[in-house]
């Protein structure tokens, strides 16, 4: 949550910044503000709300230009969105300006110090304190890094900052701990951002920022030390996409651009993890073969729609690895003290590798001994990074605050895994693999087939925009398909609406029940367990005995399922485990379609950020 930008260079950094922003604001549109060494001054803005206010204030009252420039948009945690409480924030002399994401934990007693000392801060943030420490730290030490990291050890809680000072032109100062920031390598030129998105029109080549480290960027030079001052190492990479892949495209919203890429996301995803003879070879689990042949379980976390994922997860585990697999959202995991051990495989499912919650349950298992496994899809990012093994899904940069493609490839990843567990404990015969890998490679086709095959979902979505409750049935894989179905249309159309196990209704939520609510039906293949399929044929007629307008998504020659569906939406046949890749497809847009019927803002939902990086 909460995006940052820094840049030092030969451009109009207001620009640059401004640009990044524009990037950076799924990751929270509560305000905006930058700030502009110029003139061995400093000069701010900063406006409540959208990035666009804050660009309306610049146009009306430009800063002077200069070449160094920070900037921010904020998820507010601490102070209401006021442009008192945006970012930057300014020491009393107006000489030093800091952006901050996370949370300072002991910022109310630094804050009484400062008070102390007549340096009270004026805005109801926990970030302000750190503005005000490091104009002391640097009247004392002359230096903006160094004060950096006399502030930064002060510091509890998780915090990137980035900072610039009026009597250091040129330079611009950043910290990590707990939070994202990346850096940019340009020719003459150098960034920093929460998101490589900020920066990737101007260069490719970034340098990963570790736990604790402090980096002082000017144009033509990059220096990074620990919070104690030690040299660090760094670690550049080269970001594997292009600022097209962070563009709409043409698309009104990035939400739709990136239901689009599904196809192209799932097929990457598979990519290179299938060898000739349809064995898999997952390279970058690095976890050794024996310890995953001995684990006794394996417990997924994760969050939001990442857990949904997880929820799937455990069906594949469990039936191709017949290994007991337990999901548990992130947030409540350590909690309550789970059940851990060395013989424990731990998997952390998280789209942006940073999310506060999956990142403290990831490090709570690793302290208990047990071997962790991150799904994600942010090259770098700190769950990757703290985890023993990695497995990437290639769905490219997702923006929208609705995950859509991530989730697809998510369970892709989730599939390899399954069948990776089940081939090299022996549970799975080599020809059993290879017809799963074969289905699995059908999928991006099939995904393409119902992405073509949208419009009347779209119709009936926009039919609904009055209703006020929409339910969603599954069983098996299909239930946790309904949980995500539900998650997209609270979160987009606002609307109250639950996912159920569809055996599960009849113990209290039919009570729900009434006269033309609509209710949506995952139905499972006839083909294949056909007891799972005749089961929620019979809750249909339960609900439409009772009122329910019935929405079925049922597979492609179902005939069963038609007296019963006041609307039908087709889908591919596919082998019941992996039916979820294409039942999930008509739900994003049916609830993208509902949240802009409703006038919603699809990519920037309200209260939502993309990447939650507080707990
Ligand atoms: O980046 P992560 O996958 O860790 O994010 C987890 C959730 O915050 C995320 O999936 C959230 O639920 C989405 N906005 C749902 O669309």
């Amino acid at each position: 949550m909460c995006g940052i930008v820094g840049y030092a260079g030969g451009r109009s950094a207001l620009d640059v910044v401004v640009a990044g922003l524009k990037r950076l604001e799924y990751r929270g549109y509560d305000s905006a503000g930058v700030a502009v060494l110029s003139d061995g001054g400093l000069a701010a803005a900063k406006r409540a709300g959208k990035l666009r206010n804050l660009e309306k204030e610049l146009t009306e009252r430009p800063l002077p230009s200069g070449s160094t420039a920070i900037g921010h948009t904020r998820w507010a945690t601490h102070g209401a969105p006021t442009d008192l409480n945006a970012h930057p924030h300014l020491d009393h002399a107006g000489r030093v300006a800091v952006v901050h994401n996370g949370i300072i934990e002991n910022f109310a007693e630094l804050r009484a110090e400062l008070s102390l000392r007549g340096q009270a801060p004026v805005s109801e943030t926990d970030s302000e304190v750190v503005a005000h420490l490091l104009a002391e730290a640097f009247s004392s030490c002359g230096e903006l890094a160094e004060a950096m990291r006399q502030v930064s050890r002060r510091l509890t809680g998780a915090f990137t900052l980035v900072a610039v000072h009026a009597d250091e032109p040129g330079v611009v100062v950043g910290a990590r701990r707990n939070s994202p920031l990346v850096v940019g390598v340009g020719e003459g030129e150098s960034f920093l951002a929460s998101d490589v998105a900020a920066f990737i029109a101007h260069t490719r080549s970034a340098i990963e920022l570790g736990q604790d480290q402090v980096v002082e960027l000017r144009r033509d030079r990059i220096t990074v030390t620990g919070f104690d001052g030690a040299p660090a190492d760094v670690r550049p990479y080269h970001v594997d996409w292009d600022a097209s892949a962070a563009e709409k495209g043409g698309y009104d919203y990035f939400m739709l651009k990136e239901i689009a890429e599904q196809p192209r996301a799932v097929a990457d995803t598979l990519l290179g993890r299938i060898g000739t003879d349809g064995a898999l070879t997952l390279d970058e689990v690095r976890i050794p073969v024996e310890e995953l042949r001995e684990a006794s379980k394996v417990v997924v976390v994760a969050c939001g729609t990442a857990f949904h994922a997880g929820l799937i997860a455990k069906y594949a585990i469990e039936h191709w690895a017949r290994i007991p697999c337990e999901v548990e959202t992130a947030s409540e995991f350590r909690y309550r003290d789970p059940i851990l051990d060395q013989r424990t495989l731990v998997v952390a499912i998280s789209q942006s590798g940073e999310t506060m919650d999956t990142l403290m349950a990831l490090r709570h298992a690793r302290e208990q001994g047990a071997r962790v496994l991150a799904i994600c899809n942010t090259n770098g990012s700190t769950i990757p990074r703290e985890s023993d093994a990695v497995l990437y899904t290639h769905a490219g940069p997702e923006i929208a605050v609705a995950s859509t493609k991530a989730f697809l490839t998510q369970l892709v990843a989730c599939y390899l895994l399954a069948l990776y567990l089940g081939q090299v404990r022996g549970t799975q015969w080599a020809d059993e693999i290879r017809a799963v890998v074969r289905e699995l490679s059908r999928i991006s086709g099939a995904v393409e087939r119902v992405l073509a095959t949208m419009e009347p979902v779209r119709a009936l979505a926009r039919s609904l925009a009055g209703k006020n409750t929409v339910l969603f049935l599954g069983r098996h894989v299909g239930h946790p398909v309904a949980l995500e179905g539900a998650l997209k249309l609270k979160e987009l159309a606002y609307m109250h609406a639950e996912g159920f196990a569809a055996g599960e209704l009849k113990h209290g939520p039919i009570a729900l029940i009434e006269e033309d609510l609509p209710v949506v039906v995952v139905v499972p293949s006839p083909c294949g367990r056909s007891v799972l399929h005749d089961k929620i044929v019979s809750n249909i007629q339960e609900i439409r005995a009772r009122g329910a307008r019935t929405i079925v998504i049922a597979e492609e020659g179902d005939e069963v399922v038609v007296p019963y569906a006041d609307h039908l939406i087709r889908i591919p046949a596919t082998p019941t485990l992996l039916q979820p890749l294409v039942a999930t497809v008509p739900l994003q847009v049916f609830a993208c379609e509902l949240a802009t019927a409703r006038g919603n803002e699809v990519d920037q939902p309200r209260n939502l950020a993309k990447s939650v990086t507080v707990e």
